[in-house]
């Protein structure tokens, strides 16, 4: 929701900005800015659009400027426009900011500015806080960094502010509260981010921003503090990232790149962990709390969107094998409603971005209640990862496309692990069953290369259906939560409404809107449903629905009921979600081809969604 960046350093910065900017447009695209400060003279060029509008837009203006701002945006107060666009102006027109989060109280500090005769040119909550913190800085007649301080502790809401001011040539103010914030560590230079993609190839020492901190950064100098003005020393991480991982490597798409890195980031995953030959299963988060897991009376599993459908997953697997009750919760729910957390009581928090706001809300106020947390996450040292008391990364590699590809899969991976390895210490899962699913697991990349090498089918597919109105996905079992994940993507990317439902549940009202107009994807792979799903299949096809089955290879039955196919490899029913995902992916991907749409920037989403 919203990236920032920011450069203070030898360099021109417009062009460290601009290129940081189109590292984070998968954060929000309604708009891109910047602010550049040169000889004291603060210049901001903003437009409505992607960052490649705003480039066009300043040909020819002047880009001058050794320290600067940056922001694209995903619009939440305020309709996607030019005066809506960051970064703001303060009223003297001396200080530029740009914010990533939401100020809640924003309205009644308005109504306090307005009286005071301040005039705003934005609807925005960030243009409200700005005048706020000039408003202090001229009524206290102190410094802009002291101003800053206090307008933080008088707001509510979540924040990630970088703020620069006309009459200080080289420093950044930056903080953060619940919105991400990154700051690269060069020699004689400083990168700011909302994450360390735009920072990667300058420099791979980084200084992750908590919350409540403030950063004073120069080119040569990093001090954070907290609220009570108490120096606070950085803590300096070293990126595990390779440049490489956030480009598209020939691919038309990173939505596609990342489809077809999964037998890579699956194995990746694996790796390490899943020892076929010893029969083991090493993960450090389980192990140092294993008793916890085999003791606890319940699970809840947190997490939104396609995290959350990977939990739905866990949710069959960690019953099936573990034998403990499982709750799954939509995580901007499950804060609100006061739920029941007892002693014992387990959470895992299922996050790609670890950085997404109802989720991290949700586990903040569990933690505070005692809950233990158990993070599955992809990126390394985000916020949910560092809230977790352990964990487990998903090791999927940097995520662009803002459809979830490549991390569901690996969550799923790290799930299936999990459940596996407690089961088993547990004794709800014979050795035998265990090795059996250890090794279907193993070859899990090599049967999702299989689906990849040919996806012609999947794309004529796509292209067949790709102007109907809606489709249903159902499924049954472990496949339910895949027929759900389906019908995301098919939303997400080519905008077709489409509903998922468990595939018996259909019966029960759904089969009403089915009729020849309407596409019927059933992931039917040969499980122990599989009788049961085929009887739902004629259910739809007495009705003249249009039926499109993903089935096991070298299934003989479903191809002649449905009206097309995309087969996946054989695979045990706790393992298939893995592989039945692939073509869904993929008929999602070319569907949003087929009808022209930007398939890695989806109108009005965002990769990371840091506001509640
Ligand atoms: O980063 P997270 O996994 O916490 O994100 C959760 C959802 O916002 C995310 O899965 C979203 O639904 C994706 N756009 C799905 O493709």
């Amino acid at each position: 929701m919203c990236g920032i960046v920011g450069y203070t350093g030898p360099r021109e910065a417009y062009p460290v900005l601009i290129k940081g900017l189109k590292r984070l447009e998968y954060r929000g695209y309604d708009s891109s800015g910047v602010a550049l400060l040169s000889d004291g003279d603060l210049n901001v060029y903003k437009k409505k659009g992607k960052v490649a509008e705003l480039e066009e837009s300043v040909l020819g203006k002047d880009l001058s400027g050794t320290i600067g701002i940056g922001h694209t945006r995903w619009a939440t107060h305020g309709e996607p426009s030019d005066r809506n666009a960051h970064p703001h102006y303060s009223q003297s027109g001396r200080l530029a900011m740009i914010h990533n989060g939401i100020i809640e109280n924003y309205a009644q500090l308005k109504q306090d500015l307005l009286v005071k005769g301040y005039s705003f040119k934005s609807d925005t909550d960030t243009e409200v806080l700005l005048n706020f913190i000039e408003d202090i800085r001229s009524n206290n007649n102190c410094s802009l960094e002291e101003a800053l301080r206090i307008a933080l502790k008088r707001i509510v809401g979540a924040y990630c502010i970088l703020l620069i001011s006309d009459d200080d040539p080289d420093t950044i103010l930056a903080a953060r509260k619940g919105s991400p914030l990154v700051i690269g560590i060069g020699k004689g230079e400083h990168f700011l981010a909302s994450d360390a993609s735009p920072i990667i190839e300058y420099t791979k020492e980084v200084v992750y921003v908590n919350d409540y901190q403030i950063a004073v950064v120069r080119p040569d100098e990093l001090i954070l503090k907290n609220l009570g003005n108490e120096r606070e020393t950085p803590f300096i991480t070293k990126l595990d990232m390779e440049l490489a991982a956030i480009e598209k490597g020939g691919y038309e798409h990173f939505m596609l790149k990342e489809i077809y890195e999964q037998p890579d980031t699956i194995f990746d995953c694996l790796r390490g962990r899943l020892l076929t030959q010893s029969g083991q299963i090493m993960m450090g988060g389980i192990e140092n709390n294993l008793n916890a897991f085999i003791n606890a009376p319940r699970i809840i599993i947190v997490a939104c969107g396609t995290s959350w459908h990977a939990g739905l997953v866990a949710e069959y697997l960690i019953e099936d094998l573990c034998r403990i009750p499982v709750e799954v919760e939509y995580a901007s729910e499950f804060r609100y409603r006061n739920p029941v957390i007892n002693q014992g009581d387990l959470i895992i928090a299922i996050s790609q971005s670890g950085e997404t706001a109802d989720t991290l809300v949700a586990l903040e106020s569990a933690r505070e209640k005692g809950a233990f947390i158990f993070g599955v996450v992809n990126a390394v040292g985000s916020s949910i990862a560092r809230l977790s008391h352990a964990g487990a990364y998903t090791h999927s590699g940097p995520e662009i496309g803002v459809a979830s590809t490549k991390a569901f899969t690996g969550q799923l991976a790290v799930l299936m692990m999990m459940a596996l390895k407690i089961g088993h210490a547990k004794g709800t899962l014979d050795e035998a069953r265990y090795l059996r699913l250890m090794n279907d697991l193993a070859t899990v990349p090599e049967k999702v290369k299989e689906i990849l090498q040919d996806t012609a089918n999947i794309k004529r597919i796509a292209e067949k259906y790709k102007d109907a109105s809606d489709f249903l996905f159902l499924g049954r079992g472990y496949n339910f939560p895949v027929a759900l994940e389906g019908a995301l993507k098919l939303k997400e990317i080519s905008y077709i409404h489409a509903e998922g439902y468990p595939a018996a549940e259909m019966k029960h009202g759904p089969i009403a809107l089915v009729d020849e107009k309407l596409p019927v994807v059933f992931v039917a792979t040969r499980d122990s449903y599989y009788e049961k799903i085929v009887s739902n299949v004629q259910e739809i096809k007495a009705r003249k629905g249009k039926v499109i089955c993903v089935a096991t290879m070298g299934d003989e039955i479903i191809p002649g009921m449905a009206d097309d196919v995309m087969f996946v490899p054989d695979a045990d029913e706790v393992i298939a979600p893995l592989l039945s995902v692939v073509p869904l992916q993929l008929l999602s991907y070319y569907a949003g081809l087929a009808k022209g749409y930007d398939v890695d920037k989806p109108r009005n989403l965002a990769k990371s969604v840091t506001v509640e």
